[in-house]
């Protein structure tokens, strides 16, 4: 089992699943919760939250990064996410969406490690790098 700052993947898993109770989803009917640890072990949640102007929606992983960084977090190890549609078991894997790819990368290394369900009640490990190959970033600019 993968280890980070104390977090295991099971417990940032677990934390993800707490914040998905918040999920605002009234349109989609589809929870999503997000844990972000940090890389001195603090953990920041997020879920998504909807709006009647459908594009106006955040993703629960931006819901995650935004609070951290408007705290002044810069520095990121891990995120668990979490999705299905309400109701459900939140079992099946919810890959983070290409928007919410793109934000990691403005703030992580390609090793930050992305946590998933499996669809078995265990959990799938990727890297940033291997979900966002040849990938723009701010070094590029
Ligand atoms: N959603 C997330 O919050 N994260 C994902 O990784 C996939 C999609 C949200 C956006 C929208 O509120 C709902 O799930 C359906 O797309």
């Amino acid at each position: 089992m993968v280890e980070y700052m104390g977090m295991d993947e099971e417990k940032l898993t677990e934390l993800a699943k707490k914040a998905r109770e918040y999920a605002y989803a009234p349109y989609s009917d589809f929870k999503v919760g997000a844990a972000l640890l940090t890389k001195d072990g603090k953990v920041y949640s997020g879920c998504n939250v909807e709006n009647a102007s459908y594009g106006a929606a955040n993703c629960a992983e931006r819901t995650a990064f935004f609070k951290a960084v408007s705290e002044g977090e810069k520095s990121f190890a891990a995120i668990a996410i979490v999705g299905a549609p309400s109701g459900n078991e939140t079992k099946d894997t919810c890959a983070p969406c290409g928007i919410c790819r793109q934000v990691m990368r403005e703030f992580c290394d390609g090793d930050f490690k992305i946590v998933l369900e499996d669809g078995t009640g265990g959990v799938l490990s990727y890297t940033l790098a291997e979900l966002l190959p040849e990938s723009f970033g701010p070094e590029n600019l």
